[in-house]
C-alpha cells in the first residue's frame, strides 16, 4: 500500500510546458530520497485545465502553474518528515 501518491499531467499542453521535465525531476527525487516503493506516481490525460498548467497533484494538494525552479521545494514540503525521520 501506498503512503502517497503523486499524480502529473501528461497531456500534450502541460507536457510541453513543463511536465516532462518535471516527469523526469520527480522521478529523480522520489528515487534519491527512498520514497519510490511508498508512492504512486503516475500520470494522467488533460483534465481540461491547461490554462493554468502544467499541473500536478501531491496527496490530494493541486499545484498549478508548476516552475522547474520550485519542484524541489515543494517535494521537500511533502516528504520533509518523513526522510528526516528516517535517517
Ligand atoms: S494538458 Fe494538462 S490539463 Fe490539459
Amino acid at each position: 500500500m501506498y503512503k502517497h501518491n503523486i499524480h502529473i499531467c501528461l497531456g500534450s499542453s502541460c507536457f510541453s510546458r513543463g511536465n516532462e521535465e518535471l516527469l523526469e525531476l520527480i522521478k529523480d527525487y522520489l528515487s534519491k530520497n527512498n520514497l519510490k516503493e511508498k508512492t504512486d506516481f503516475r500520470g494522467h490525460l488533460c483534465s481540461g485545465e491547461c490554462k493554468c498548467g502544467p499541473n500536478l497533484t501531491i496527496d490530494g494538494q493541486e499545484y498549478h502553474n508548476l516552475k522547474i525552479e520550485n519542484i524541489e521545494k515543494i517535494l521537500d514540503r511533502h516528504f520533509r518528515k518523513e526522510t528526516v525521520t528516517e535517517i
